[in-house]
């Protein structure tokens, strides 16, 4: 099938390098085609089954094994009796290595939360591995303490403040500006624990050969999850491989190594064997992270003339007492508009809940819903309309270190969103605007997400067929990461798309960074350029030489468009240069390495996939995606069901590679949102400081029914400064702010002001 497209800058509106192209991975997902790490066949494959503990804290004093080891095929009970003591401790995420939390297996029988993995069965299937882990009989010592499951709980510890790891933001006097403010919203808005819950689970298949370890796992972070097992196991990283061709969602899960992995290659050692250890839904609860519960003390100040002048935001979140996970949504917030003053803090409580994570856009969710839902309460205050006091509180200058931003079309995005959406205001009063008995609300708040970018690898290789196979060691998760392989190569190379071919998802091939903090994209198009042009430069090296078709021409002009070489006004079809190099085959390296970035940050990808990371500013500027959301709600004044009938999300992202895949991330992240709002809480059991609804059965996510029109305007942008292409990332674009428009649009919709999520019906009443 050939399709062609317009993407000229005058059909598209937009800025683009490649045409709305489906996914390259979609036919072979949709037609059950794809390997996911859980189903690649490996031969002689031993089960296992993770065993909980019943609490949160004390110690596991006893285990008694002996039913489980009875159970037929019961091979191994892997506890800490019998596990090694000689395992390095990996560095944590927070700490600059790639595992999330401290906690990485069997070495200790403390128990540090609720359901924490102390036995693993291993059996020759599965139904024999999980009946033996029933059986498996724990003795606990009771601790001198009760737990502590959350951060709101009375028994909860103080805030530790942790301005030695995330500094504060301060910049002018900001207890002035709030005290000549017009008008002043003090608050506090508050987040709930909440869990990732991408479609597929965890699983690790673990194979050693050889004295080397091959590792099968769902993975944000190939590169990353190799070098967590190198240093675990005292291994060189080469004898390392971990595979997965695609990874089923992650939304930051699946972003760090957790022990599962550790566990399943420890037990297939100790086995002989392969082993594969498949969690449940149930067990992803604990062992992985979440997003930390959070709160948020807001002063926020406006001028006589609607302006935002000043922001006072203490951040507190949940963090485990083994670890502490600081996520900076201060940062963001201080820089958002164009404060006169801010100050912004972050504090830490340590809860007996297990270490906490990256979840869809960390930092920017809580933070943003508080800081957003605050803005509303000024405009209520001072009886403004919300686009308006944003538009006039923008600001081209991040106002913290007088920085310009690379771009910013904050101003655009709400200018766009509003117009599509038909945003005429908020109701005079609220509570007045119906529509077929219901109560209707409209509710805004713009969206931001920092741009990341790390050093990136990429292989490329043109055959002379004018086939081209691109590779590297990163990995889809669900974004369209094959497509920025394929689309970018394509693109450079002046060869049809469907010459070209793409490998990820293999430790083996180019090391790569994390795929989180929304980065993949404008960290390997950089790579995959570079790459390409130094395949064009070989072929003009050739193509220029005494008895080449372009002989005597200047290589350093070349040229490459529609499958032919051009210098000057002379051209020869790409295929008859490829002949001539021997064996008819070009391979080439190509990097990138962000501007500010150390040079050394790719020799740090090799060694322990470890990548300087470039995020919110740099010595010269500030960088960030932005964005408006726009919902409706609607409010039965009966039963109080609030439904989000129509939202409408405008976004500026620079150059866009895939209006398609674009549009439809950005759709997800918007989604996202409505979960954040109005479903996704995870409930702690205050006694026992245990997840109490770790199943998808009482855990609520939106499903088609609760966003039946969703609308994404993609607003053209152009960054000269972000990197070669100027491509900024939407990942988690879409989500920021989203909670705050719905929570803003119950408010119009019904007069109750809700700053803690979720928002269900009973808090309206
Ligand atoms: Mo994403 S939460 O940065 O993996």
């Amino acid at each position: 099938m050939t399709r062609t497209y317009d993407i000229s800058e005058a059909a598209t509106g937009l800025p683009m390098i490649g045409a709305p192209e489906p996914r390259y991975d979609g036919r072979m997902k949709v037609t059950g085609q794809a390997v996911y790490a859980a189903d690649a066949p490996v031969s002689g494959t031993l089960h296992a089954a993770l065993v909980l503990a019943p609490q949160a804290r004390g110690t596991v004093s006893a285990i008694d094994a002996a039913a489980a080891e009875a159970v037929p095929g019961v091979r191994l009970v892997l506890s800490h009796l019998n596990y090694p003591s000689d395992l390095e401790a990996v560095p944590t995420f927070a700490t600059g290595g790639t595992t999330q939390a401290s906690w990485q297996g069997f070495e200790s029988p403390e128990l540090h939360f609720a359901q924490q993995p102390v036995a693993l069965v291993v059996a020759d299937t599965i139904q024999n591995a999980r009946e033996g882990a029933k059986l498996v009989s724990l003795t606990v010592a009771d601790p001198a303490e009760a737990p502590v499951a959350s951060i709101f709980a009375e028994a909860a510890p103080e805030a530790r403040d942790i301005s030695d790891v995330i500094p504060n933001v301060v910049a002018g006097d900001v207890d002035a500006a709030l005290s000549s403010a017009a008008h002043v919203v003090e608050a506090r808005y508050t987040t709930p624990f909440q869990h990732h819950n991408p479609i597929e689970l965890y699983a690790t298949t673990a194979e050693w050969r050889d004295g080397g370890l091959i590792v099968q796992c769902p993975s944000q972070w190939m590169t990353g999850t190799r070098a967590a097992l190198a240093t675990k196991f005292g291994l060189a990283v080469e004898r390392v491989r971990v595979i997965a061709a695609v990874t089923g969602g992650g939304f930051g899960s699946k972003a760090t190594v957790m022990a599962h992995t550790f566990l399943a290659a420890q037990a297939a050692r100790m086995v002989g064997r392969p082993v594969k250890l498949y969690l449940s839904r149930h067990d992803m609860w604990t062992a992985g992270s979440h997003r930390p519960e959070s709160s948020h003390d807001l002063r926020v100040g406006m001028d006589a003339e609607g302006r935002l002048t000043a922001l006072d935001h203490a951040q507190v979140q949940q963090t485990s007492r083994m670890d502490d996970v600081p996520l900076p949504g201060t940062e963001m917030t201080t820089r958002m508009y164009g404060w006169n003053a801010v100050r912004g803090t972050n504090a830490l409580v340590s809860t007996d809940t297990n270490t906490p994570g990256f979840m869809r856009s960390p930092a920017e969710v809580p933070a943003f819903f508080a800081l957003e839902s605050a803005i509303d309460e000024l405009c209520v205050a001072s009886g403004r309309d919300p686009v308006e006091v944003r538009l006039a509180s923008d600001s081209m200058t991040e106002p913290v270190e007088g920085l310009p931003w690379t771009s910013r079309s904050l101003a655009e995005c709400l200018r766009r969103g509003a117009e599509v959406f038909g945003w005429e205001g908020r109701s005079e009063r609220p509570g007045t605007r119906t529509r077929d008995g219901l109560l209707i609300g409209h509710g805004v708040a713009s969206a931001m997400y920092p741009i990341y970018a790390s050093a990136a690898v990429v292989d490329v290789r043109l055959g002379s067929d004018l086939s081209v196979r691109v590779s590297a060691g990163a990995q889809d998760i669900g974004g369209g990461t094959y497509n920025v392989l394929t689309q970018m190569a394509a693109a450079t190379l002046g060869v049809p798309l469907a010459n070209v071919t793409a490998e990820l998802g293999d430790s083996d091939l180019a090391p790569n960074g994390v795929a989180g903090g929304s980065r993949q994209t404008a960290s390997l198009t950089g790579a995959v350029k570079d790459a390409c042009e130094k395949v064009i430069a070989e072929l003009a090296q050739v193509a220029t030489k005494e008895d080449g078709p372009l002989a005597g021409a200047d290589p350093a002009s070349a040229t490459v468009a529609d499958g032919k070489m051009s210098i000057g006004d002379r051209s020869v079809p790409l295929q008859e240069v490829v002949a001539l190099v021997p064996f008819g085959v070009v391979k080439m390296r190509g990097s990138w390495i962000p501007a500010s970035a150390d040079p050394k940050s790719i020799m740090d990808l090799y060694r322990r996939g470890a990548t300087s990371l470039i995020g919110f500013t740099t010595d010269t500027h500030a960088r960030s995606s932005f964005g408006a959301n726009f919902v409706e709600v609607s409010v039965d004044p009966v039963t109080f069901e609030i439904r989000v009938p129509r939202m409408v999300g405008a976004f500026a992202a620079g150059r866009i590679l895939n209006e398609m895949t674009t549009r439809s991330q950005l759709m997800g992240g918007m989604i996202w949102g409505v979960g954040s709002a109005l479903h996704e809480q995870t409930e702690v059991d205050p006694r026992a400081a245990r997840f109490v609804n770790a199943d998808l059965g009482e855990y609520f996510v939106p499903v088609n029914a609760d966003v039946p029109e969703v609308a994404v305007e993609i607003v053209p942008e152009e960054d000269p400064h972000i990197n070669p292409l100027g491509m900024k990332g939407v990942g988690e674009l879409g989500i920021t702010g989203m909670a705050a428009a719905i929570a803003n649009a119950v408010y119009d919709a019904t007069g109750v002001r809700l700053r803690d999520l979720p928002i269900r019906m009973e808090h309206v009443l």
